[in-house]
C-alpha cells in the first residue's frame, strides 16, 4: 500500500478522489484496478452503456421488492439472504459495490423516495439493513450504505438544511445507520444531499468526522451522492474520501495542488484520504470473481421475499382465502399493468415481469376481466363495462395504487390519495357487488377514505417482478400472509406529525416533532390512524402468554420470553414485537418504542416459548451536552409484548438499577430529588443542621397536596433564599452526595 501511494503524483493521487460514473479513475499503476459501481436496492441498476442518458437503459437483472415491501417482512434471515442473492447477481455484472441499502427513516409519508427506505424505525430499519449488508458482502459485493444522514424529503433535497435536534438526530436518524454501520461494516457509506444544521452532509464535521469516523470507527470509503461535494478540502478533513462524479482531471489537481501550496491541506490529509480508495480497490480485486446463477432460482427468491412481504389489512367476515370454486372476477388495469417497482436511481429492468391477470388465466381461462381505468384516468365506457363486469362474478379482485409517476426519487408527493379514477371505479363496482377485495399496489402510505367499500385489502407494496404469483399464492391460501407494517397508516395526511413542517422552506425544514416522529407520535398522543405501525393479518390467530423479563447485568441485557401459540386452523407467521416504555415518559419522549422483534412460524395449535434478548445499548437515550453521552437511565421499566404497537397482549415490569439516575443540580426541585431511592435519606441526614430547609423536605411527604407543592417545588436555590444558615458550600457537599454512585 505504501508503495502505490508513493508511486502517485500528486495528480494521480486528485484523481482517485474522484469517480466518474461508474467506474473510478484509471491510473498508470498496475497494482491499482478500477472499481465498478451500480445502484440498488432493489436489483442491479447496471447501465448497458456508460454515461447514457437514459438511466432506465439497462441489463436486464432481478427485480426483487421495492425495500419498503421487503422491511415489511421483518425477517432478519430473509433479508441476509436477499443480500446474497444480490450479491451473487452484482458479481455476475462485474459490480463491485452495490449503491444500497438506503436507510433513512420515513419523516413523511410524502417522502418521494419512501419506497427505497424501511421503516419509520429505527430499530426494524438497523436489524434489517444490517442483515442486508452482510449477505451482500458475504458474497464479495460491497455495500454502500446512504444516505449519510437525514435524507429524508426530495424537496430542495441538495440543498435543504435540516434543523434537528441533537437528541433525535443521535436516537433516531443516526441510529439507524449505527449498527448497520458497525455490525455490517460496508465497504462505503455514501452521504446525503442536504444539510444537517448547517453543514454539508459530504464535509460534516459532526457527521462525518465526528460520529461515522470518530465514535464509530468506521474504516471504510466515504462517498458523496451524486454531484454533492461541496466543500471538498473540508471534507477530505473530516473523512470524505471520493466525489460521486464530481470534478475530474487538470481542475481538480490544480486545486488539491493550491490547497497544499497554500498549507490548506497537508499531503497526510491527501493520503489518507487516498489511502481508503485504494484498499476499496484493493478489497474489491481480490473479491472478483467469475459467477454464474440461475434465473429461475433467483426470480423463486424474488417470490418468496414478495410473500414474506404483502400485508394482509382487512378481511372481513373470512372473505380471504378464495376457494379454488369461488366464482371470481378481476378488475384494474394493474393487474396486466403491475406497478412493481419505484422510479429513479434504484428503478431496473426486470428479467422476468409476471402479471397477475395473465397468470390466473392459465388456471382459470374464462375469468372475467375489466381494466376499468388507464393509469389515472377513467372514462365513462371503462367504468360501466367494471360494473358490468364485477355483477358476474361472486367476489371481485380490484386492483387499485398510485401510478409510477406518482413516486419516485427527485420530488415528494402533495397528498396521500390514490388517483380519483382509482376510488370512483372502486365505488362504482362495490355499488353492484359489495364483496370486493382490494390489492393496493403502493409503495407508501395512501389515505382511504374509501375502506369501507373495501371488505379485504391486501397490500401488495411493490412487490418485484414475481409479485403476481406471490398474490396468487396468498390470495388463495396456499401461503399465510405474514408481513406486518414498517411505518403507520394514518388516517389523513394532517393527522402526520410532520405536517406543519414538511418539507420546510426554501432554505430549512424544522423537526420540531422531534422524537415524536411515526408511530412515536400516534401512540403518546393517543392519536388514532388507519393502520399502526406493526399490524398485519393472517389467515390464523396468535395468542400470547406467560411474558417473562430479566435483566443479565453481567451481558448488559435483558432476557425475555413469552409464550405464543397458533390457537388457528392453519399454520402460519406471527411477528413477535417487543415495545419498551422507559422511565419518565412525559418528559417529550415516545411512551414506548421498539426494542426487538422475532418472526416465529407456527403450525395449527403449536405453541412455542419465544426467547429474545434486548441490549442495553438500545436501552440507552443519548444526553447532549459539551460530553454529550449515551445513558441508561435507572428506574421502572415496562415491557409489553404485541402483534402491532396497537395491540400489546402481555406486559412485564422490570426495575433498571444498573444505569445512572437524572443528575441533581442546584435547580432540581426537592420533589423530583426524593423519587430518587436513597435521596430521602441523605437529605434527611444533611439537612438535619438547616431546620427551616429540612421543614420545607418534611412537607414534602404531608397528606395535604397544596403543602407537598410547598416543599416539594422548592429547590437548593430557593432553600438558600428562605433558609440562611444554608450557604453555598453546603450545598455544594450535599450536591456531591447526593450526586454520588451508591457503595
Ligand atoms: C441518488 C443515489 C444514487 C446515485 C447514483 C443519486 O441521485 O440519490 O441514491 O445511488 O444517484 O445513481
Amino acid at each position: 500500500m505504501a508503495s502505490i501511494l508513493d508511486q502517485l503524483t500528486i495528480e494521480e493521487k486528485a484523481s482517485l478522489l474522484s469517480q466518474i460514473v461508474w467506474e473510478t479513475t484509471e491510473l498508470p499503476c498496475e497494482d491499482l484496478e478500477k472499481f465498478l459501481l451500480a445502484d440498488g436496492p432493489a436489483g442491479i441498476r447496471r447501465l448497458k452503456e456508460y454515461f447514457d442518458e437514459d438511466i432506465y437503459n439497462t441489463l436486464p437483472t432481478t427485480c426483487y421488492p421495492s425495500p419498503s415491501t421487503y422491511a415489511s417482512s421483518w425477517n432478519r434471515e430473509l433479508i441476509h439472504e436477499l443480500g446474497r442473492h444480490l450479491g451473487i447477481e452484482a458479481k455476475s455484472m462485474d459490480v463491485d459495490v452495490l449503491l444500497g441499502p438506503g436507510v433513512n427513516l420515513k419523516r413523511s409519508p410524502l417522502g418521494g423516495r419512501n419506497f427505497e427506505y424501511y421503516s419509520e424505525d429505527p430499530y426494524v430499519t438497523s436489524e434489517l439493513a444490517t442483515e442486508y449488508i452482510k449477505g451482500l458482502q458475504e458474497e464479495g459485493t460491497g455495500a454502500c450504505i446512504k444516505h449519510f444522514a437525514v435524507n429524508n424529503q426530495e424537496t430542495r433535497r441538495m440543498t435543504i438544511d435540516v434543523r434537528i435536534g441533537e437528541e433525535p438526530l443521535r436516537e433516531l436518524y443516526l441510529r439507524a445507520f449505527q449498527k448497520p454501520v458497525t455490525e455490517g461494516k460496508p465497504w462505503m457509506v455514501m452521504t446525503a444531499y442536504n444539510r444537517v444544521n448547517g453543514e454539508y452532509c459530504g464535509e460534516s464535521r459532526k457527521l462525518v468526522g465526528e460520529i461515522l469516523r470518530g465514535e464509530w470507527g468506521y474504516e471504510g470509503t466515504v462517498v458523496t451522492d451524486c454531484f454533492a461535494a461541496h466543500d471538498l478540502k473540508k471534507g477530505i478533513q473530516n473523512g470524505l474520501n471520493l466525489q460521486m462524479p464530481g470534478e475530474t482531471g487538470e481542475r481538480l489537481a490544480q486545486r488539491i495542488r493550491e490547497y497544499l501550496e497554500a498549507g490548506e491541506l497537508t499531503e497526510e490529509e491527501l493520503d489518507r484520504a487516498v489511502r481508503k480508495n485504494i484498499l476499496l480497490s484493493e478489497r474489491a480485486r481480490q473479491a472478483r470473481k467469475k459467477v454464474s446463477y440461475d434465473r429461475e432460482a433467483h426470480h423463486a427468491f424474488a417470490r418468496r421475499t414478495a410473500l414474506e412481504s404483502m400485508v394482509l389489512l382487512k378481511n372481513r367476515s373470512g372473505l380471504l382465502p378464495l376457494q379454488e370454486s369461488d366464482s371470481v372476477c378481476v378488475i384494474g388495469e394493474m393487474a396486466e399493468k403491475p406497478r412493481f417497482q419505484g422510479g429513479g436511481s434504484s428503478h431496473v429492468n426486470p428479467w422476468k415481469l409476471e402479471t397477475f391477470l395473465d397468470l390466473l388465466r392459465r388456471q382459470k381461462p374464462e375469468v372475467p376481466y375489466a381494466a376499468g381505468y388507464q393509469e389515472d384516468q377513467t372514462t365513462e365506457e371503462l367504468l360501466l363495462e367494471a360494473r358490468q363486469t364485477a355483477a358476474k362474478a361472486d367476489k371481485v379482485l380490484l386492483f387499485l395504487g398510485l401510478p409510477e409517476i406518482y413516486e419516485s426519487e427527485g420530488y415528494d408527493r402533495t397528498d396521500l390519495r390514490i388517483p380519483e379514477a382509482h376510488e370512483e371505479l372502486l365505488e362504482q363496482v362495490s355499488q353492484v357487488n359489495p364483496r370486493v377485495i382490494v390489492i393496493l399496489f403502493n409503495g407508501a402510505p395512501v389515505e382511504m377514505p374509501w375502506i369501507d367499500r373495501a371488505d379485504a385489502l391486501l397490500e401488495a407494496y411493490l412487490p418485484g417482478e414475481a409479485g403476481a404469483s406471490a398474490l396468487l399464492e396468498l390470495l388463495y391460501g396456499r401461503e399465510n400472509p405474514s408481513g406486518r407494517l414498517a411505518e403507520t397508516f394514518p388516517i389523513k395526511l394532517s393527522d402526520t406529525p410532520c405536517y406543519l413542517n414538511f418539507p420546510g422552506d426554501p432554505n430549512a425544514v424544522r423537526y420540531s416533532e422531534g422524537f415524536l416522529t411515526g408511530y412515536r407520535y400516534y401512540d403518546t398522543a393517543r392519536k388514532e390512524v388507519r393502520f399502526p405501525f406493526g399490524f398485519g393479518l393472517s389467515y390464523t390467530e396468535f395468542a400470547y402468554s406467560g411474558l417473562e423479563v430479566s435483566q443479565n447485568p453481567q451481558k448488559r441485557l435483558l432476557e425475555i420470553s413469552v409464550q405464543v401459540k397458533n390457537t388457528g386452523t392453519l399454520a402460519g407467521k406471527e411477528v413477535v414485537q417487543i415495545y419498551v416504555e422507559g422511565p419518565d415518559p412525559k418528559g417529550g419522549r415516545p411512551v414506548r418504542e421498539l426494542k426487538q422483534f422475532a418472526k416465529i412460524s407456527l403450525e395449527p395449535g403449536e405453541e412455542k416459548r419465544v426467547q429474545m434478548r434486548i441490549s442495553e445499548e438500545d436501552l440507552k437515550i443519548y444526553r447532549p451536552g459539551n460530553s454529550g453521552r449515551w445513558v441508561l437511565r435507572n428506574g421502572c421499566y415496562r415491557i409489553y409484548a404485541g402483534k402491532s404497537i396497537a395491540e400489546l397482549c402481555a406486559c412485564a415490569e422490570i426495575e433498571i438499577t444498573s444505569g445512572i439516575w437524572p443528575e441533581i443540580t442546584e435547580n432540581t426541585c426537592l420533589g423530583d430529588m426524593i423519587r430518587i431511592p436513597g435521596k430521602w435519606e441523605i437529605l434527611q441526614e444533611e439537612l438535619a443542621a438547616h431546620p427551616r430547609s429540612l421543614e420545607f423536605l418534611t412537607l414534602c411527604r404531608n397528606d395535604n397536596p397544596l403543602k407537598i407543592s410547598m416543599g416539594g417545588l422548592m429547590s437548593f436555590q430557593n432553600l438558600k433564599r428562605t433558609d440562611p444558615s444554608l450557604k453555598d458550600d453546603d450545598i455544594a457537599k450535599l450536591l456531591e452526595k447526593l450526586n454520588a454512585e451508591p457503595a
